[in-house]
């Protein structure tokens, strides 16, 4: 079904790279999308267009948190645990998801909408607490923030946003004060230059900053 309805995608996609197993993550990403999440079907059918054993796909697709390889919700909302987002609240923050939801860890909402999962560090550890639902960004999710973030979610559901479950489309979000998602540009490159090490800091002007 994949290489019928998405032929022309995986075609570039194999031309793009000499060694086929170099095409496993797109093709994955592709599965993903059509299925909404990653069964042994959809993996072994993803080997079957590759000519790659099954279990190469296999331990690929366990490896990596964005692979859903079970049944999920159309929101997968992956808090991250790590050291600078635990001091800044993460821990209150899947509490608050996991109260408000009724839902466990890797559980999903009876509606099909939520499923709430930990995971390491996002790599934005400069806006902690984050949240990465699906594969958007939202940054400086305290607990006080859960009701707007998933109303803004549910919201997104409901219009029939797609949803990004592929790498196809991803964005940047921060929940405003009047508790509506603004997306925001994303800031890839350098951090702003910090004193070099031992220079002295003026402290006139940092405090506050
Ligand atoms: S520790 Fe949470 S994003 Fe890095």
């Amino acid at each position: 079904m994949l290489l019928e309805q998405h032929k022309a995608d995986i075609d570039a996609i194999r031309s793009r790279y000499a060694e086929r197993r170099s095409a496993v993550l797109p093709l994955l990403y592709i599965a993903q999308d059509v299925y909404g999440h990653l069964s042994d079907a959809a993996i072994r059918e993803v080997a079957e267009i590759l000519d790659l054993p099954p279990t190469d796909i296999f331990e690929v697709a366990g490896f990596y948190t964005l692979f859903y390889t079970r049944e999920v919700g159309k929101w997968v909302i992956q808090v991250c645990d790590d050291v600078p987002c635990c001091y800044l609240g993460a821990e209150e923050l899947i509490t608050a998801l996991k109260d408000t939801l009724g839902v466990k860890e890797d559980e999903t909402t009876s509606d099909g909408m939520f499923t709430i999962q930990r995971v390491k560090c996002l790599a934005a550890c400069h806006r902690a607490p984050v949240v990465q639902a699906n594969l958007d960004y939202f940054y400086d999710v305290t607990a006080d923030k859960v009701d707007a973030l998933l109303h803004a979610l549910r919201e997104r559901a409901a219009r029939g946003d797609t949803l990004s479950v592929s790498g196809h489309r991803a964005e940047d979000y921060e929940i405003a004060a009047d508790g509506s998602a603004q997306m925001i540009e994303r800031r890839l490159g350098p951090m702003p230059a910090s004193p070099a090490v031992g220079a002295p800091v003026d402290h006139e002007t940092s405090a506050g900053s």
